[in-house]
């Protein structure tokens, strides 16, 4: 998927986290409003995206029609569920940019298994429709040409929808429609089919949104867009939704940590939205919140804020807001860190740009205290070069170091570094191993 489009990991605010589908324009405007008010703007978080709940039945047109009780917005010259052009209009007002969210099937998650939620259209589920399935090309022009949104992120719960004839089998919390069925937590995938409706969206979306436009695939599971989401879109889910607690967050990381190969500028591994704020995130429990904003920095992850950002404390915004830690996130080359794992302790190694530049994150997984260890091999120094060390969360240069650094971590501590070195030639390195 060749686009100019995030040369760098989108950063931004998604209501999801925060609100599910109790959501309306005013969380989302004030939250937008608190972007630029408390700073944070200014850092690169610019994306103020919508995600799913806004969508109506569409008309008889095939039109889509935006729930104008939770958008009043929308009721433009009178015409109920008219038009995004004054959300956005106010986004763009910020300085900031704006994202909607739709689904390659005929419905989206929310649509199809929250039936119950006071803020959704009521109807069956073959009846509502809002998915962009059969509706491509309409969906974006709409989105993009008509609409002026700069990004999409578009779901896949509602494919299995495809045979709208066929009775849904109840699967979890998910209606089910053998055998089109495709997230990746549920078995039978077909991800041939999955992969072939987003590069017809991908088409549509460079035809109305530009160059610019970003792609963000919501479509996990091993066969599906973690093996062709580089190909399709700006970035992709690597995992299901993180839930708002420490496991979930290490199953989010064990699912993007090892893909450093896929990610590169305009390509980004997906291992969803921040959590912090939230639960084991929460202001009480900082360090866990730190740890979580490390690691999807150090593996070039997006950074989309999932927190009610009206009323947001300090401590929060502050560790969303290092800017220096947002700027390895950020760093120009793309690379995603390369991990490496001794029992509960994990170290990730990124290269940045600028000759000899690296970040590293030294991780405790685990409950008890660990020391972790990176060495010059893995870090790609020359062999009795020295290196400075800069602790990037408290903005303190440390001591230089030498062949190795090694440090103490506490429960669920993450430290991050940026170092400063000496690149190893790497033909040396490979001759040195060459058997005599
Ligand atoms: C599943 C996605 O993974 C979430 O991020 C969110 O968009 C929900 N669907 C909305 O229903």
């Amino acid at each position: 998927y060749e686009t100019e489009a995030a040369q760098t990991p989108p950063m931004g605010w998604n209501p999801w986290n925060a609100f599910r589908t109790d959501v309306d324009e005013q969380k989302i405007r004030g939250s937008a409003e608190a972007l630029v008010n408390n700073g944070l703007a200014q850092l690169g978080y610019r994306y103020v995206n919508i995600d799913d709940g806004w969508a109506l039945q569409r008309r008889d047109d095939g039109s889509l029609k935006i729930h104008d009780t939770m958008f009043p917005s929308a009721v433009v010259d009178g015409h109920p569920n008219g038009s995004f052009v004054p959300f956005t209009d106010f986004i763009h007002s910020l300085g900031l940019k704006a994202g909607l969210y739709t689904d390659i099937g005929h419905n989206t998650c929310a649509q199809r298994w929250d039936a119950t939620s006071p803020n959704l259209p009521v109807g069956s589920i073959a009846e509502r429709q809002v998915g962009s399935m059969d509706h491509a090309e309409q969906d974006m022009k709409t989105i993009f040409g008509t609409w002026g949104f700069d990004y999409v992120k578009i779901d896949a719960c509602g494919v299995a929808d495809y045979a709208p004839d066929v009775e849904p089998v109840q699967s979890g919390r998910f209606n089910v429609f053998p055998p089109y069925i495709v997230r990746g937590d549920i078995p039978n995938s077909d991800p041939d089919a999955v992969e072939a409706l987003y590069a017809d969206l991908g088409t549509a979306i460079k035809e109305w949104g530009g160059d610019d436009a970003v792609l963000s695939i919501c479509a996990w599971g091993e066969a599906l867009s973690p093996r062709w989401g580089n190909k399709r879109g700006n970035l992709w889910r690597t995992s299901p939704d993180i839930e708002f607690h420490w496991e979930s967050m290490l199953r989010n990381i064990d699912s993007a940590v090892d893909r450093t190969l896929y990610a590169g500028p305009g390509h980004w591994n997906d291992p969803d939205m921040l959590a912090i704020g939230h639960g084991d995130f929460d202001e009480n429990h900082l360090t866990e919140a730190r740890a979580h904003m490390s690691m999807w920095a150090i593996m070039a992850s997006p950074l989309l804020i999932g927190y009610d950002l009206r009323d947001a404390p300090q401590p929060l915004l502050d560790i969303l807001g290092n800017r220096e830690v947002i700027a390895i996130d950020q760093d120009a080359a793309g690379n995603q860190g390369v991990p490496y794992r001794d029992g509960e302790a994990m170290v990730v190694v990124r290269t940045l740009a600028g000759d000899g530049a690296r970040a590293v994150v030294f991780f405790n997984r685990g409950d008890e205290p660990v020391s972790a260890t990176v060495d010059w091999t893995q870090l790609g120094f020359a062999p009795g070069s020295e290196a400075s060390v800069r602790d990037v969360w408290t903005h303190e240069n440390l001591a230089a170091a030498k062949g190795a650094i090694s440090v103490d971590l506490g429960a669920h501590e993450a430290r991050l570094f940026r170092l400063k070195g000496t690149p190893a030639d790497a033909d040396a390195v490979w001759l040195d191993e060459m058997p005599g």
